[in-house]
C-alpha cells in the first residue's frame, strides 16, 4: 500500500516549527534517540484530508476523553472462560469509552543530508494500539498488528534530506478485546540514529553466568552490524556501578561469529539485586575498529599478535543487575539462595484517568503504593508491559512476570489475537514467534524480570494441539534466554493436570481454585504450585452492605460490590484462602492477586446488562489510586517493616442505629479489643490453622481478620486498641461518626515536582466535619482550579459506575473521596490548586515545580 502525498501541504505548514527542536543529528559515532512527540490525530484512515487534524503529544489515548456510552464496543458474547454458553448484552465489557475505529496519526521528520551517508534511522514503537502500519513518505515501511508490543523499523531507504512525511494508520476492531485496550500511539515512540557499524536495537545480552561470595561473571553479547563475519572488532566494555564508578573492565579484539561477539568480565564483590534492595550495574560497551589479529599456528610456538582498534564507532549502555534464580522442588522459588513466595499483584497496563497513554510518574505512584503494602512482584497481566513498568520495576525493587498474550490460536474474543497468531508476518515467521521474540529481547536484560508467561487461560489448554504450541512458545524463551523459567496463567485444572499441559511447564501456574492445589501438586512431576493469578475478590472504596455475606456473584442494587471483601466470583475466593496456602503449603511458590489496581471494562459481576458500570471492582485499589479496605488486608500480612492497624466500616450509618454492623480490623499485631463508645466488646486474636483442608473455605478468615461479627451501631466511636504478644496496648485506632459536612481536605501525595512537563501530583480530596473527621457517605460536586507552573490533568473518584468525563476539572466525590491529578509544566515555578464545593469551605494549596 502506498499513501498519497498530497496531504504534506496542509500538514508541512501547521507542524514544521516543532520539528525544528524535535530532531538534531549528531556528530559520527554518535547514536541519537529523539522522542517523537508531537503529533497531528485525526480518526479515520483519510490521510490526506485537510481538516480535523487535532494537535496532540504522544503517548496519547484517543479514546479516554469518551465520552463514555453503553453503545460503545456494547458485546452480545457468551463469555466461554466464564463458563457462560449463552450469548447476552455484555455492558461496559471494554470500558464504554470509543476505542473502536480507525486513526491516523502524522508529523514531519527532518534529516539532514549528512545523517544519510551510510547512518541507519529507525522508528521505533514501544506499542501501538493496534494494527499499525507505518509510513514513510507515502510507503508502508512496516505493519505490526499487535497492539501490545514494541517492534521498530529500519527506514532508512526511504528517508530524504530535509522533511520526511511520518504517518501511522492504526486500527481497532470491535470485540477486539476482554477489557479496555486503549486506542492510538499510547506508548513512547522514538526516532534512532546509528552509526555505520553499530550495534542494533536490543541488540546486547547481558547475563551473570556466575555468582559467588567473592566475585561474579558478567557475560556480554553484543550484536555488531554493518561488518562482514569473520570481521576484526574491538570491544571494550567497562562495568560501572549506580555512582558511574567503574568496577570492572575489558577489552578484547575478536572476529564477529554470527553477528556477534561475546566478552566474560570477573566483577569482585558484587552487590545483589533484590527488591529490598534493587542494586544496579550498567556495562557500558564500545565498538572499535582498526584492530588486527595476526596468527601464526605453528606447531610448536604458536604466535599470535593482537592490536586493539581505535576508532570508535559506536557506544551502548546496558543495565543489568546480580541476583539468581531459581525453582526448586518442594521448596518454591530462591531469589538469591533464599526461599521467598511471590507477594505479587497482576497489573493491567491502563492508569485509570489517564488511560492507557503511559506516564512514568503514574506508574511509580502505582509502585509506590503497592510498596508500601509489602508487594514485591508484578504480573503484567496478560500483554507486554510498557518499559517505564519494567524500568521502574528494576529501580524500586519488583520481580516481574512478563506475560504476553491472552490468546494464542483459538479465540477468546471475536477479534482477539488469534487473528494473527499463525499468520505470515511476511519474513517466514508467524506473527506469535516475532512477538514473543522482540518482547524476550526487550526485556531479557531487566533484573526485575524474573519469569516469563506465555499466556493467560488459552482455550488451548484443552487440545493436544494447545500442548506442542505451549512447547513451542516455551522453547522460544529457553532459545533466547536460557536463564529465565517459563509459566502459563492456567484455569482448566482438570484437563491441565491429566494432558500433559502442565507438566511441560517449568512453573506450574495456576489461575485460582486453591482446592485444585493438592492434587496437581501430587501429580505434577515439578512438586511446586504458582498462584499466578489468585482472589478475584470484588469491591468498592467504601461501600458497605449489610450482611457481611460472604459468597460467590452477589450483586447489590447499588451496582457496587461490598468493602467488608467478603465478595467474589464463582471461579474464586477471599484473599484469606490464598494467604492460607501462601502459609501452609511450602511447594506454593505465592501469589499473584488479580488485582493491584481497579482498571477499566471488566466490570464483574456486573457486566451482563448493567450498564453504567464499565470499570472492574478487583482491585486492592480504586481506579483513582485510593487504597480500599483490602489495601490494609494485604499490607498487614505482606508488609514485614512497618505495622498496619486498620478498622472498617466507617462509623456513619443514620438508620441503622440499632442494628447488627460488624467491625472487622486488618493489622499486623497479634490481637486487638474494640470499644464502642467506650464499652469493650472483646478481645479477638487470629485463630491458628486448624491442620485440615487449611486453606479452603470462610474459616480462613479468623486466621487473618479479627471480627467483631454482632456489633450493634450506635453513632460516636469505634476504638481499636492493638495489643503485642504479651498483652501490651501498643496501638490505637478511632474511628468517629462525623458531623456536618465543614470543609474540603486536599492530601497531596508530593509537594515538590520535576518541572519536566510530565511530573503527576495525586492530590486527594475529602469532606471534613468541624473536627476535622472525614465524612465518608457524602457525594457532593467538587470543582477544580490549577494555575501557575502545572495544569490540571485529569480527575478520578473509583466509582465504577460514574460516568463523568475524567478530563474535565469538576466531579461527585465517591465515599466522600476523590483524586485530582495535577501535571507540572516545563517551568519550574508554583502550581496553586484549588478545589471547592457548595456549602463546603473551600480548599487550595501549592505545588513546587523544580
Ligand atoms: C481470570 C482472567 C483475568 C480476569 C479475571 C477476573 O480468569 O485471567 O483476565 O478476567 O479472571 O476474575
Amino acid at each position: 500500500m502506498k499513501l498519497p502525498h498530497l496531504y504534506i501541504l496542509s500538514f508541512l505548514a501547521s507542524v514544521i516549527s516543532a520539528l525544528a527542536s524535535s530532531v538534531t543529528i549528531s556528530a559520527q559515532n554518535q547514536r541519537t534517540e529523539t522522542l517523537l512527540k508531537e503529533w497531528e490525530f485525526r480518526k479515520g484512515h483519510d490521510i490526506v484530508a485537510s481538516e480535523g487534524w487535532e494537535k496532540v503529544n504522544v503517548p496519547h489515548d484517543w479514546a479516554i476523553y469518551g465520552p463514555f456510552d453503553k453503545a460503545n464496543d456494547l458485546q452480545t458474547v457468551a463469555v466461554t472462560q466464564n463458563g457462560e454458553d449463552v450469548a447476552t448484552e455484555k455492558t461496559g465489557r471494554t470500558g464504554g469509552l470509543p476505542y473502536m475505529g480507525k486513526g491516523a496519526y502524522r508529523r514531519l521528520l527532518e534529516i539532514t543530508a549528512e545523517s544519510l551517508d551510510g547512518r541507519r534511522h529507525i522508528l521505533y514503537f514501544d506499542g501501538a494500539m493496534s494494527e499499525a502500519q507505518v509510513f514513510v513518505n507515502g510507503e508502508k515501511v512496516c505493519f505490526w498488528p499487535y497492539g501490545y508490543n514494541s517492534f521498530w523499523c529500519d527506514v532508512t531507504d526511504n528517508l530524504k534530506a530535509g522533511a520526511n512525511e511520518l504517518a501511522v494508520l492504526l486500527e481497532n476492531r470491535p470485540q477486539s478485546s476482554r477489557w479496555y485496550p486503549g486506542a492510538g500511539l499510547y506508548r513512547k515512540v522514538r526516532h534512532i540514529t546509528l552509526p555505520k557499524i553499530h550495534v542494533p536495537v536490543w541488540g546486547t545480552y547481558v547475563t551473570t553466568p556466575y555468582i559467588g561470595e567473592e566475585y561474579a561473571v558478567v557475560r556480554v553479547r553484543t550484536k555488531i552490524n554493518g561488518v562482514e563475519d569473520g570481521a576484526v572488532v574491538t570491544l571494550r566494555t567497562r562495568i560501572t556501578d549506580k555512582e558511574g564508578k567503574t568496577v570492572a573492565e575489558e577489552t578484547d579484539t575478536r572476529q564477529i561469529h554470527k553477528g556477534e561477539v561475546e566478552q566474560n568480565i570477573t566483577v569482585q564483590d558484587p552487590d545483589l539485586w533484590s527488591p529490598e534492595q534493587p542494586v544496579l550495574y550498567f556495562a557500558e560497551t564500545e565498538i572499535h575498529t582498526g584492530g588486527s589479529i595476526d596468527t601464526d599456528w605453528d606447531m610448536e610456538r604458536p604466535e599470535i599478535s593482537i592490536r586493539h582498534g581505535e576508532e570508535l564507532q559506536d557506544k551502548v549502555s546496558t543495565r543489568f543487575g546480580f541476583r539468581t534464580i531459581e525453582v526448586r522442588p518442594d521448596e518454591g522459588f530462591l531469589l538469591n539462595g533464599e526461599v521467598r513466595k511471590f507477594r505479587g499483584v497482576c497489573l493491567h497496563h491502563d492508569l485509570g484517568p489517564l488511560g492507557a497513554a503511559v506516564n512514568k510518574a503514574a506508574i511509580r505512584r502505582q509502585l509506590t503504593m503497592l510498596k508500601d503494602m509489602g508487594c514485591d512482584a508484578i504480573r503484567t497481566s496478560h500483554t507486554m508491559p510498557a518499559e517505564e513498568l519494567v524500568e521502574l520495576c528494576d529501580e524500586m525493587g519488583f520481580m516481574v512476570m512478563c506475560e504476553n498474550f491472552d490468546e494464542w490460536d483459538i479465540a477468546k474474543c471475536e477479534n482477539g489475537y488469534h487473528r494473527f497468531f499463525n499468520e505470515d508476518s511476511g519474513d517466514g515467521r508467524i506473527w506469535a514467534e516475532r512477538d514473543m521474540i522482540n518482547m524476550l529481547h526487550h526485556f531479557r536484560n531487566n533484573p526485575s524480570v524474573v519469569m516469563w508467561s506465555i499466556g493467560n487461560e488459552v482455550p488451548s489448554q484443552w487440545k493436544p494441539e494447545g500442548l506442542v504450541v505451549a512447547e513451542w512458545l516455551q522453547d522460544i524463551c529457553h532459545n533466547e534466554d536460557p536463564t529465565r523459567p517459563v509459566t502459563c496463567g492456567m484455569d482448566q485444572y482438570n484437563a491441565v493436570v491429566i494432558n500433559g499441559f502442565a507438566e511441560q511447564l517449568d512453573i506450574v501456574g495456576f489461575n485460582y481454585k486453591v482446592d485444585r492445589y493438592i492434587p496437581a501438586y501430587e501429580l505434577l512431576p515439578q512438586r511446586l504450585i504458582l498462584g499466578s493469578e489468585t482472589a478475584s475478590t470484588v469491591s468498592s472504596r467504601g461501600v458497605y452492605h449489610f450482611p457481611a455475606t460472604i459468597g460467590a456473584a452477589i450483586m447489590h442494587d447499588d451496582h457496587q460490590s461490598s468493602s467488608y471483601d467478603t465478595e467474589f466470583c464463582w471461579w474464586s475466593n477471599i484473599p484469606d484462602n490464598d494467604f492460607a496456602a501462601d502459609e501452609d503449603y511450602p511447594w506454593c511458590m505465592g501469589q499473584f492477586v488479580w488485582t493491584g489496581f481497579d482498571y477499566l471494562g471488566e466490570p464483574s459481576p456486573y457486566d451482563t446488562d448493567a450498564w453504567p458500570n464499565h470499570s472492574s471492582v478487583f482491585g486492592i485499589i480504586d481506579l483513582a489510586s485510593i487504597p480500599k479496605d483490602r489495601y490494609y488486608l494485604y499490607r498487614s500480612q505482606w508488609n514485614r517493616t512497618d505495622e498496619t492497624l486498620h478498622v472498617l466500616p466507617h462509623w456513619n450509618w443514620k438508620g441503622r442505629e440499632g442494628e447488627v454492623t460488624p467491625v472487622f480490623v486488618y493489622t499486623s499485631y497479634p490481637s486487638a479489643e474494640l470499644f464502642v463508645n467506650g464499652v469493650s466488646q472483646g478481645i479477638r486474636t487470629f485463630a491458628e490453622s486448624d491442620g485440615k483442608v487449611p486453606c479452603l473455605g470462610e474459616d480462613a478468615m479468623k486466621r487473618f481478620r479479627l471480627m467483631w461479627n454482632d456489633v450493634i451501631y450506635q453513632p460516636g466511636e469505634i476504638r481499636v486498641v492493638a495489643y503485642d504478644s504479651d498483652r501490651n496496648a501498643v496501638a490505637e485506632k478511632v474511628v468517629r461518626t462525623a458531623g456536618k459536612p465543614e470543609a474540603i481536605r486536599l492530601t497531596p501525595d508530593r509537594t515538590i515536582l520535576k518541572a519536566d512537563g510530565e511530573d503527576l501530583c495525586y492530590l486527594n480530596v475529602s469532606l471534613v466535619d468541624k473536627d476535622g473527621n472525614p465524612v465518608p457517605s457524602d457525594n457532593r460536586l467538587v470543582k477544580v482550579k490549577v494555575s501557575g507552573a502545572g495544569t490540571f490533568r485529569a480527575v478520578a473518584n473509583g466509582d465504577p459506575t460514574c460516568l463523568e468525563p475524567f478530563h474535565q476539572p469538576q466531579m461527585h466525590l465517591f465515599s466522600g473521596q476523590l483524586t485530582v491529578l495535577v501535571q507540572s509544566g516545563t517551568v519550574p515555578g508554583e502550581i496553586t490548586v484549588e478545589v471547592s464545593g457548595k456549602g463546603v469551605k473551600k480548599a487550595s494549596m501549592k505545588i513546587k515545580t523544580e
